[in-house]
């Protein structure tokens, strides 16, 4: 047992004994069922080493988390004209938020609020069918984690696309300024099922690895983006990841990371680890709030703060 599986298996004990568990996401009636007491943590290292902790192979709703496989595959679609479409500044504003739209004239904040990832997955679809845009993100997926077993819940993304009447405000709004070039449909569809992917903390741990090495998987020696790239990814990260409460992400745990109302965060320790952890409770801003509890003890116990 190395210091590392020592250290991510006390703070799952301790995250197990804690009462303060945030509430689930309600607006998506099939996340509402999920059991708040899960809890995974799953560290993997330069070398590879896994250090895995709780419900570290449970699968879960990954929701906001796919955003950045998306930004990644949208970047590598069109490159820096992405920019052109989207911004990339924290909004400080809630995930579903649609005040800024209309000041900014349909260009969303940042490619992680809902409205720049609808307009990100939008490049994505360009040209194609929704199942073959949902076909690639999947496969990238599955390449990222070495596992064909990834896939989309469809109860999950049955449920949000009953419901979701907030994103598709939003992307009939960016619609009407030209910012989306496909059937709003189309763009709707493609982007509640990648937020429907399943996986576990063991699988997203893999998938960011490119993110914490140069943009390359150093295990595989597979390179997924340019170093400059990852970098700027995980600038994103650190900045937007975590909605307007990115500022307390930063603060409290000090690397890039995504969040998802699934309760998953993907936490990067640049040239040292890809971080996955899950705890299903929320807090006010609709981040995981044992997730960030767990990730804070990781980095300071570690001392992985890039600060
Ligand atoms: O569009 C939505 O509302 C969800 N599919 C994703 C939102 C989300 O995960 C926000 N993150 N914490």
């Amino acid at each position: 047992m190395t210091e590392l599986d020592r250290i991510v298996q006390e703070i799952a004990d301790e995250m197990a004994a804690r009462s303060d568990r945030g509430t689930v996401a309600h607006y998506i009636p099939e996340l509402a069922k999920v059991d708040p007491a899960g809890f995974g943590l799953v560290v993997i290292d330069a070398d590879g080493h896994i250090a895995a902790a709780g419900d570290a192979d449970t699968a879960f709703s990954i929701q906001s988390i796919s955003k950045v496989f998306t930004l990644t595959l949208a970047l590598g679609k069109i490159g820096d004209r992405l920019w052109q479409r989207v911004g990339r500044e924290p909004s400080g504003s809630p995930f579903n938020s649609i005040v800024q739209l209309e000041f900014e004239r349909g260009i969303p904040r940042n490619p992680f609020i809902n409205a720049g990832a609808i307009a990100v997955t939008d490049v994505i679809l360009s040209g194609h069918q929704p199942r073959e845009a949902l076909g690639e993100i999947l496969r990238f997926m599955r390449f990222l984690t070495d596992d064909p077993s990834i896939a989309i819940d469809e109860a999950v993304a049955a449920s949000e696309q009953r419901t979701g009447f907030r994103n598709a405000a939003l992307a009939n709004y960016m619609k009407s300024f030209g910012v989306l070039d496909n059937p709003v449909d189309y763009t709707l569809g493609v982007y509640f099922h990648h937020c429907a992917i399943a996986m576990s903390c063991r699988q997203l741990a893999l998938a960011g690895r490119y993110l914490a090495h140069c943009g390359r998987n150093p295990v595989t020696g597979h390179s997924v983006v340019s170093p400059g790239r990852a970098r700027r990814i995980n600038a994103v990260m650190l900045t937007c990841g975590h909605y307007d409460g990115s500022g307390e992400f930063a603060y409290r745990v000090g690397l890039p990371g995504k969040s998802g109302v699934g309760g998953g965060v993907l936490a990067i320790a640049p040239g040292k680890a890809s971080i996955a952890a899950w705890s299903p409770g929320l807090d006010a801003s609709g981040n995981s709030h044992l997730g960030r509890v767990a990730l804070e003890a990781l980095s300071k116990r570690m001392g992985w703060s890039i600060f």
